[in-house]
């Protein structure tokens, strides 16, 4: 009796499932096959995603199973916070509809790596540490429904059957912001923590210190913050207050200023127990607060107070900075390490930031005493008087378990290895490829394109920009610690400007951070942002999202099929571009853009974006030429810049033509003379010479004074056949770029020598030797 109910038990649930499936299948055919799929738009976009077209109901009946060794309850939390959120309720683990398990599997080698399946009628959340089960949740977050970010609840809600391993490409994923050049709330501070996580950014810098104000409370010195936290408006402020006239996100923030008797101060500062707070809330998100405390420069709101930290007892200002902090005072290194240990109380990192960038050294140099300990200490150089302040501070952090962060101006008189640079100064050639050959490990924060503060910063080379050079040894890419984007803030006094300048900018960076190369797509991304914008909406961020129509031309010189192919990218998602390749202005009965095209010969390239049928401003034109010296070598009487190397010998005849930035890695500075003889190989008909220069005279970028040209067949006498003179005035401000071109007249020889006299002693910048 038993058995046969045990087994009719069994038949009956077999027959149901059988029926289920026949129903399931029929509904599915009625609906027309395969519903419509879901879009996944996840920002960053994971190691690897594979999607099916089944879907999981989430809803109240959905059962909760934790396998968490009790190890994951703030994540649970968490995710009982989410579901309060879309669905209304938490999840119990009452037996329901269908199941999401979260578990904790054998730690993986990366704490930070999740691995999130979704099937019909399971999902599995698991990870071998807590903050790889937070990024799984916030992978989840971004597949719910974007109006659970303000609490709009739905007890229906789809999610798409798929599968995700993932895990960051780096171990440092940050952004910055500066609170001492205009001061941010606590509770901007958190909501920045909160947005930085959602898309799995896992560093905060803080930059607490500097010439402008000190924003953390340090006990034994209270007037660091009494004094160094407010100050009268200065000249930055005056800017802002100026600005705002036009745009009131440039207006100071109302609580940030005080009236006393009658004048405003501005400024502010977190106490301590507020930092710890918050140190502790950015740890529920994953995030590590990494403080910093500049010195020895931009110290002027101590050393304003404390004048006898400077070795000339004043605070002033020197030529470009600040009067830094005096490195051969013992009364200076009590100061610091008073600081810093009170700094480490607060900030549980494992990284404290010492700054030690842009010191202007002429206070040591001018000091007796200054000059006396270099003396006895054997230093060469106030650089390596700067090291010894540098190694001395991060020694005693080291001590105290720490590890140091600088910035890289902090190598130019030697550094200990165990030091962590930040790299930011992307116009001094190869700091990167130096530090990891000194054994530093390196933080890659190149100002262009990683200051959000400098329009520089565009989306395009945020996502896009080579962040190392074509000599970084490769062998060493193990020690780039990750990447990092800075908020300056001198002329960001508004949280709504912060936004501003921050967002979508953010998501850009967080995907170059944590998703591998090879998940890395432009044009995807372009489109998943657009699709993150409405939850960035309803999370209330300011952001500006001004995609320009302006086209990036990449060339692909291809000198097997001689021909060069031409990439148009552009921030606009999926653009429509026409082009012409004769000089003419593009209409839409012109080349529809659709892909890489091929240039053989010369041509004279005209594109643009169209809307409604129209060409949008700017419009690009690139002249492209295939020529007769691609290839062919040169010899070089005077060297190029070493800063400005482009790809060394052959980058004159390589076909590739710069862009709008000289450092772009394709135009060759010279400091002295262009001096150059090209070998065509044999006997070449020579019917016309053209070279392109770049004059930017703020950076100090001159045109040549002439262009000639002499032509030889044994490489010894020389015929001067061409001159071409400048005639841009110095005294222009503007950017110009002028095409000294000539006709050779079809003279028949090998070496072309050309000649091109700098002048005006800055650079002279050329990208390519067109000969035909
Ligand atoms: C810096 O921008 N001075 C690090």
């Amino acid at each position: 009796m038993e058995i046969n109910s045990t087994f009719d038990i069994q038949l009956e649930s077999f027959a149901l499932k059988y029926l289920a499936f026949f129903a399931a299948a029929f509904l599915g055919l009625a609906s027309c096959n395969t519903p419509e799929p879901i879009e996944i738009s996840l920002v960053p976009y994971p190691s690897s995603l594979e999607t099916g077209t089944d879907r999981f109901n989430l809803s109240s009946s959905t059962q909760l199973i934790i396998d968490d060794q009790g190890d994951f309850s703030e994540e649970i939390a968490f995710f009982q916070s989410m579901m309060q959120q879309a669905i209304g309720q938490k999840l119990s683990d009452k037996s329901g509809e269908n199941i999401i398990e979260i578990r904790k599997t054998e730690s993986s080698e990366n704490p930070e790596a999740y691995h999130l399946k979704i099937t019909a009628n399971k999902m599995t959340l698991e990870a071998g540490a807590a903050e790889g089960l937070f990024y799984g949740l916030m992978t989840l977050r971004q597949l719910l429904p974007t109006g659970m970010e303000s609490g709009e609840v739905s007890n229906d809600i789809a999610l798409p059957e798929l599968e995700i391993y993932d895990q960051p490409q780096y171990g440092w994923r940050a952004m910055h912001l500066d609170v001492s050049r205009h001061f941010f709330s606590m509770d901007y501070l958190r909501r920045y923590v909160d947005l930085l996580s959602l898309y799995k950014l896992n560093k905060l810098h803080l930059h607490l210190t500097d010439d402008q104000g000190w924003r953390i409370e340090i006990k034994k010195y209270p007037e660091l913050t009494e004094q160094g936290a407010w100050r009268t408006y200065n000249e930055q402020d005056s800017i802002c207050i100026e600005k705002s006239k036009e745009d009131p996100r440039f207006a100071l923030e109302p609580k940030h200023i005080e009236m006393r008797d009658g004048t405003p101060y501005y400024g502010g500062y977190y106490t301590q127990e507020e930092l710890k707070e918050f140190v502790s809330y950015a740890q529920t998100k994953h995030v590590e607060i990494v403080p910093e405390i500049d010195m020895p420069g931009h110290m002027m709101a101590a050393i304003a107070i404390y004048p006898e930290l400077a070795c000339n007892g004043e605070a002033a200002w020197g030529d470009l900075f600040s009067t830094p902090l005096c490195p051969v005072n013992e009364e200076v290194y009590t100061f610091v390490e008073n600081v810093l240990t009170e700094v480490m109380d607060i900030f549980p990192s494992k990284y404290i930031h010492i700054g030690a960038d842009e010191v202007e050294k002429k206070t040591w140099e001018e000091s007796a005493a200054a000059q006396k300990f270099m003396k006895e200490n054997g230093m060469q150089n106030v650089n390596e008087l700067q090291s010894y302040f540098v190694n001395r501070v991060s020694a005693f952090l080291q001590e105290n378990g720490k590890e140091v962060v600088v910035w890289d101006d902090a190598m130019a008189g030697g550094i200990d290895a165990n030091l962590n640079v930040m790299y930011w100064r992307n116009w001094v050639a190869g700091v990167p490829d130096k530090a990891v050959q000194n054994g530093n490990e390196v933080i890659l924060a190149p100002g262009d394109p990683f200051y959000f503060s400098t329009p520089n910063s565009k989306l395009f080379d945020i996502y896009n920009k080579p962040l190392l050079g074509s000599k970084f040894p490769k062998e060493l890419t193990y020690k780039i610690k990750g990447i990092q984007a800075c908020l300056w803030t001198e002329t960001i006094p508004s949280e709504a400007l912060a936004d501003a300048m921050l967002f979508p900018n953010v998501l850009a960076l967080a995907e170059r951070a944590w998703s591998p190369e090879s998940a890395q797509d432009w044009n995807s991304f372009k489109t998943r942002l657009i699709n993150q914008l409405p939850r960035l909406d309803l999370l209330g961020v300011k952001y500006a999202y001004n995609p320009t129509t302006k086209l990036i031309p990449f060339m692909n010189v291809d000198t097997d099929l001689q021909q060069i192919g031409i990439t148009l990218e552009s921030e606009i998602s999926e653009p429509t571009i026409y082009f012409t390749t004769d000089g003419t202005q593009p209409t839409t009965d012109s080349n529809l853009y659709e892909g890489e095209f091929f240039v053989k010969g010369s041509a004279e390239i005209v594109a643009a974006v169209f809307q409604d049928g129209q060409p949008t401003e700017p419009i690009l034109r690139k002249q492209v030429d295939y020529h007769k010296a691609i290839g062919k070598s040169v010899e070089y009487h005077k060297p190029w810049n070493k800063s400005y190397p482009a790809g060394d010998a052959g980058s004159m005849t390589d076909g590739y033509r710069g862009g709008e930035s000289y450092n772009d890695g394709i135009w060759q500075g010279f400091t002295n003379d262009l001096d150059v003889t090209v070998d065509m190989g044999e006997k070449t008909i020579l019917n016309s010479i053209s070279a392109t220069f770049m004059q930017a005279a703020g950076p100090g970028v001159f045109m040549p004074e002439y262009l000639e040209v002499a032509v030889s067949n044994d490489g010894e006498t020389f015929e001067t056949i061409l001159r071409i003179d400048n005639d841009i005035p110095v005294s222009e401000k503007e950017k110009v770029v002028k095409e000294f071109k000539g006709s050779l007249a079809g003279k028949e020889a090998r070496y072309v020598k050309v000649v091109a006299p700098n002048v005006q002693r800055g650079f002279i910048f050329v990208d390519e030797l067109v000969i035909n």
